[in-house]
C-alpha cells in the first residue's frame, strides 16, 4: 500500500503532536503512533516542566541553573532559544486547558533538584497526562490532521540523493505493511531506557528513532549520558515500568535516609536531597552498595499530610496499591534508568543531517542538557524545538518525491506474530546494560557489555533471519543497536562527566566535547 501527505509525524508524546498541532494550517498531517495514542513517556511525566514564569525568575536565571547542571556540555546558543523561548510556549500550552495546579489567579510552581527557583509548573503530579489529552484533543480537533494508532514505523525511506522522503509502516490491527511518501518527517519517537533492566520508561521506550535515523544515515551524539532518576519504588513494577517518585517529594521537603535512618545525602553534596540527579543518584549507588541495602528510605514525615495528599494523590494512591501509606511512612527507593540525554543530532530547527528529517524531545540531540539534564527540562526541550522545527519545516522548499527515484527496501518482509522466544534475548539484553552500563561503569565491563551484544544479535539473527518482521522483533533489533551505540559512545569518552562515570577515568578533563558518531565514519 501507499500513502502521501505533506507532514509525516513519528510519535504522539509532548513533540510529535506539538508540531503536528503547530503544522496543521500547513498541508495534510499525519501521525502515527505505535501503541494508543496517549502511550508515550509523557504520559508519565510527574513533577512538571519548568520555565520562567516567577516574579523572582528569569530566562538567564533559567540558564544558569541549566548550564550548571550540565557539567561544561550544555550548548549555549540552545540553552538560551530554550529558556527565553519557553515561558511563552508554556503560557500557550496553558491556553489549550491543560489545567495546571494554581494558587490564587497564578500557577503554582514546584522546585526540583539543580533549581534555584520555583519554576516547574504541573497538574498536580500527574502533569504529563494532563499535557497528553490536552494536546491529543487539540490535534484530533485540528483542521488536516490524521492519527493513527497501533502504526509502527520500521524504517526511514530516503531518495537518491539522501534525502528522507517518509516512512515504511505497519499497521499492527490489518497487519499490512504501507509505504508513506511525506515532503517532511518528523521523529518524535521519544525515549529508549527500555534497554535497562530497571527503568521508569514505558515500554514504547525501544529507541526505534535513533535506530531508524542511524539506519538512514543520521548522525547521533552523547548517547553515553543516561539518566538514572534516585528514586523509584523499590521492588514495585507497573508494566515492567518502576514506578516513579518524583523529584519534586524531595522539593517540597522529603529527605533520603539509610534504613537505620541516618540521612546521607549532606556527606555527598551541600544541596544534599536537591543536588544534581546525577549526584543524588550515584550517592544511593554507592550507599546500597557499600552498606549491601536493597533500598534507601525517602522520608517524607516533614511534609504534612493533607499537603502530600493535595499535591501527590496519584503517587499517595498508587504507593496506597502496593501497600504503602506515604502519609505515615517512609518510601523504600532505588535508582532506575529514566532519560537519555543523547539522540539524533539536531540544530537549533530540529534539523537532522538527513535533508528533510527533523528530530525533537527525547530521541532528539539538541545540546540544551549538556552531561546532565536538569529535573522538568525535557517537557520544555521538546515543546520548544518541536516549535521551531514547525516553523522551518513549513517554510522549507520541499515537493513530495517522485516514487521512482525512492531507494526500495531490499527484502520483502513477512511479517509473523511476536513470539515468547523473544521474551528471554530481551531480557538478556536489559539485563546486560544494566549490569554493563550503569550508573558506575568500566572500560572492561563495558567491552563486556558490547561482546554480550554481538552474541545477542547473532541468536536474534539465527532464530529469525533480516525479512522476518514483527514489531517485537524489530524493537528488539532496535535495542541492541542503540545498546551498542550507548556502549561505543561511552567507550570513547576517556572523563567522567555529568552522568557518565567511568572508574578508570574519574576525572572531568578540561575541554568538554560532544560524543558524535555518524555511520559513514
Ligand atoms: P514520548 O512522549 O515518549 O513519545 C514518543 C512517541 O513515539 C510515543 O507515542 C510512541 O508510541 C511513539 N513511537 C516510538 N517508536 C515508534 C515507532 N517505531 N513507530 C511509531 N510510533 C513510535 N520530563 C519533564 O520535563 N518533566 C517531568 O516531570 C518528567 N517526568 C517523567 C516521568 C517519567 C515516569 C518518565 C518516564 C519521564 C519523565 N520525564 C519528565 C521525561 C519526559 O517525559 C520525556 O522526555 C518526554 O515526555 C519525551 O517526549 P517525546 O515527545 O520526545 O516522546
Ligand atoms: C520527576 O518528577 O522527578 C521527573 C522529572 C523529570 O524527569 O524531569
Amino acid at each position: 500500500m501507499r500513502l502521501e501527505t505533506d507532514f509525516l509525524v513519528v510519535g504522539s508524546g509532548m513533540a510529535g503532536l506539538w508540531f503536528a498541532y503547530r503544522v496543521s494550517r500547513h498541508g495534510k498531517v499525519l501521525v502515527l503512533t505505535k501503541k494508543d495514542d496517549s502511550e508515550s513517556n509523557t504520559n508519565y511525566a510527574q513533577g512538571g516542566i519548568a520555565a520562567a514564569l516567577g516574579s523572582d525568575d528569569s530566562p538567564q536565571q533559567h540558564l544558569e541553573d541549566t548550564v550548571k547542571a550540565g557539567y561544561g556540555l550544555c550548548d549555549p546558543d540552545a540553552v538560551k532559544v530554550m529558556v527565553k523561548e519557553g515561558p511563552r510556549l508554556v503560557r500557550e500550552l496553558e491556553g489549550l486547558d491543560i489545567g495546571f495546579s494554581t494558587e490564587g489567579d497564578h500557577l503554582q510552581l514546584g522546585i526540583e533538584g539543580g533549581h534555584t527557583r520555583r519554576r516547574v509548573a504541573h497538574a498536580a503530579d500527574t502533569t504529563g497526562q494532563a499535557v497528553e489529552w490536552g494536546l491529543i484533543k487539540a490535534v484530533r480537533s485540528a483542521p488536516n490532521v490524521t492519527l493513527y494508532e497501533h502504526h509502527f514505523v520500521i524504517d526511514l525511506l530516503t531518495d537518491e540523493g539522501g534525502c528522507c522522503c517518509g516512512v515504511l509502516s505497519f499497521d499492527r490491527e490489518s497487519g499490512k505493511f504501507t509505504e508513506i511518501h511525506a515532503k517532511v518527517v518528523m521523529l518524535a519517537t521519544g525515549g529508549l531506557c527500555r534497554v535497562y533492566e530497571h527503568t521508569t520508561n514505558p515500554p514504547i521506550a525501544t529507541g526505534d528513532g535513533v535506530a531508524m535515523a542511524w539506519r538512514a544515515g543520521a548522525k547521533v551524539a552523547d548517547l553515553e549520558f543516561i539518566q538514572f532518576h534516585p528514586t523509584s519504588l523499590f521492588g514495585a513494577r507497573i508494566d515492567g515500568r518502576a514506578f516513579l517518585i518524583s523529584e519534586a517529594v524531595r522539593g517540597e521537603g522529603g529527605i533520603l535516609r539509610t534504613p537505620d535512618g541516618e540521612r546521607f545525602m549532606p556527606r555527598y553534596h551541600p544541596d544534599a536531597e536537591l543536588a544534581p540527579r546525577s549526584v543524588v543518584a550515584r550517592a544511593i549507588y554507592n550507599e546500597l552498595r557499600t552498606r549491601r541495602l536493597d533500598y534507601v528510605l525517602l522520608d517524607l514525615s516533614s511534609i504534612p499530610p493533607a499537603h502530600i495528599l493535595k499535591r501527590f494523590p496519584m503517587i499517595a494512591d498508587t504507593c496506597k496499591r502496593f501497600g504503602l501509606d506515604i502519609t505515615r511512612e517512609p518510601v523504600p527507593v532505588v535508582p532506575a534508568a529514566h532519560y537519555s540525554v543523547g539522540g539524533v543530532r539536531t540544530d537549533l530547527w530540529g534539523k537532522t543531517s538527513i535533508p528533510c528529517l527533523y528530530a525533537a524531545g527525547e530521541c532528539a540531540h539538541t545540546g540544551v542538557h549538556g552531561a546532565n539534564r536538569l529535573a522538568s527540562n525535557s517537557l520544555l526541550e521538546a515543546l520548544v524545538f518541536a516549535d521551531r522545527a514547525a516553523q522551518a519545516a513549513t517554510t522549507q522548499e520541499a515537493s513530495l518525491p517522485s516514487s521512482k527515484k525512492i531507494n526500495p527496501f531490499e527484502r520483502q518482509l513477512r511479517s509473523i506474530e511476536d513470539s515468547s522466544l523473544l521474551n528471554s534475548l530481551i531480557s538478556s539484553l536489559r539485563q546486560t546494560m544494566w549490569r554493563f552500563a550503569g550508573i558506575v561503569k568500566s572500560m572492561s565491563q563495558m567491552e563486556q557489555g558490547r561482546a554480550k551484544l554481538a552474541e545477542l544479535s547473532h541468536e536474534l539473527e539465527a532464530l529469525y533471519p533480516e525479512g522476518i518482521f514483527s514489531p517485537g522483533i524489530r524493537e528488539l533489533r532496535n535495542m541492541l543497536l542503540v545498546g551498542d551505540l550507548i556502549l561505543r559512545s561511552a567507550l570513547s569518552r576517556k572523563e567522567s562527566r555529568g552522568l557518565h562515570y567511568v572508574e578508570e577515568y574519574p576525572d572531568t578533563l578540561p575541554e568538554a566535547v560532544h560524543t558524535v558518531l555518524s555511520p559513514k565514519d
